[in-house]
């Protein structure tokens, strides 16, 4: 029996070994610091914005109809005149987000940058013909706020792209389909946005479930193509939103629409790595622009998600579809400010924080800097809330205004007490522990 046991303690211990050294990607200490300054952040906007803005029906719009060649013409009218790169980044500022991650290009093909590797591009096919995306990169410099590039691996417009399991009605001649050519299409891309954009906090990827069906495993050759990324800029943060466990050479680790734990969508299956995680989530029902979608979160909800992200010990990365015009969306705006007024009251609980002592509660959650620990009351449990806590608390306050708070801590249990009734959106206890 004994034996046994050994023998299967050795295999787990094999299994264990092949899983850690599954690929060669060792970070380097400035990607290491890059991913502590990502955490730390928090909280930032996602923006959702290419030519599909036009159709305002979201950014999925060329899959749903039209063919390729039809919708290619929008970029012949895209003009967005109201666009100023530095009232977006103040906006964003404003809202207390630290960074931001802009669609660079999208399913749909289009670039929103001058790329030389295809003319479908906002510089050489708009009658607009500047680069959104270096402006928006010299207002995040001059501003301090750091800038991710979205990227999308799957391709409805291109023939080299294999097609996956969409974009089958856009009119694509599929026997042109090239993947070691559209793979240096990619990298070349992807050289330029780390070369020309100044740098660069993370590339997040998108689409590689589009070939999640095939027959044969699909070689994206996702390794070769970070191992680049990181060659060019070894602080840029790689993320792929494969939906998946995380891969060797990737950065940090992403939930679309769920809190890392929860499946709501459905998707989320994947163990939570021990990588930064980022949760995303949309501010009304869509990413990319959609006229009839007024259906915006309110700013409560939003300020619960960011705080219900950070006792999870994870980002929040709340997206806005900009308009056609160029402005961010009138709902969106108000929401941004609203949450900013919150950050900077609040805001010493969410930076720089990590997930708190315990694992998130049906009252709320915690974060802790250093010696505090910060108990984020989100449904009242009644005038008392109990709970285990290992270490010593010195002193209960209110966040917001310093009050003693009521406390006793006994048994390995800390017993603080609460008001009939709370008022706030999040009722902040900070601890003084002992760390
Ligand atoms: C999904 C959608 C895509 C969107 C992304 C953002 O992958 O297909 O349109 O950009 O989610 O999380």
């Amino acid at each position: 029996m004994k034996t046994m046991k050994r023998i299967f303690v050795l295999a787990l211990l094999v299994v264990g070994m092949g899983k850690a050294m599954a690929g060669n990607y060792i970070p380097t200490a400035e990607n290491l610091e890059s991913r502590k300054q990502f955490s730390d952040c928090r909280f930032g906007i996602f923006l959702h914005w290419g030519i599909y803005s036009m159709f305002a029906q979201g950014e999925w719009y060329l899959q749903s109809g039209p063919k390729q060649y039809e919708y290619a013409k929008a970029a012949d009218a895209f003009y967005p005149h109201r666009f100023n790169a530095l009232s977006w980044v103040r906006a964003i500022k404003d809202a207390g987000a630290k960074y931001i991650c802009i669609t660079s290009r999208h399913h749909d093909g289009f670039s929103m940058w001058g790329t030389k590797q295809s003319p479908y591009n906002i510089v050489d096919a708009t009658p607009f013909g500047r680069d959104v995306l270096k402006e928006l990169a010299e207002a995040c410099q001059q501003e301090g706020i750091r800038l991710h590039f979205y990227y999308s691996h799957l391709d409805w417009g291109r023939d080299d792209y294999p097609m996956g399991r969409t974009g089958h009605e856009v009119g694509k001649d599929s026997t042109k389909a090239d993947f070691q050519h559209y793979f240096k299409f990619m990298n070349a891309q992807l050289t330029e946005l780390l070369t020309n954009y100044g740098p660069i906090g993370g590339i997040w990827f998108d689409g590689v479930w589009d070939h999640d069906n095939d027959a044969t495993p699909f070689d994206w050759q996702l390794e070769e193509q970070y191992a680049l990324i990181h060659k060019l800029q070894p602080a840029c943060l790689v993320g792929n939103n494969h939906h998946k466990a995380v891969v060797s050479g990737e950065d940090f680790q992403m939930f679309e629409r769920d809190l890392p734990g929860d499946n709501t969508a459905g998707w989320n299956k994947s163990e939570i790595s021990a990588l930064p995680l980022e949760t995303c989530e949309t501010m009304n029902g869509i990413w990319g622009y959609k006229i009839t979608d007024q259906n915006y979160k309110s700013t409560q909800d939003i300020i619960r998600m960011l705080v219900n992200a950070s006792g999870r010990d994870a980002n929040l990365l709340m997206n806005l579809g900009p308009q056609p015009n160029g402005e961010l969306p009138a709902l969106g705006l108000q929401r941004l400010h609203e949450v900013g007024q919150w950050m900077k009251k609040y805001g010493d609980t969410i930076y720089g924080t990590r997930g708190g002592d315990l694992k998130p509660q049906e009252w709320g959650v915690t974060t802790r800097k250093g010696n505090q620990l910060y108990v984020h009351v989100l449904n009242q449990p009644g005038t008392t809330l109990s709970f285990p806590l290992k270490c010593k608390v010195k002193a209960a306050k209110l966040f917001i205004d310093g009050t003693s708070v009521p406390f006793k801590q006994k048994n390995g249990t800390l017993t603080l007490t609460l008001p009939e009734k709370v008022e706030e959106v999040d009722y902040v206890i900070a601890l003084t522990t002992k760390e």
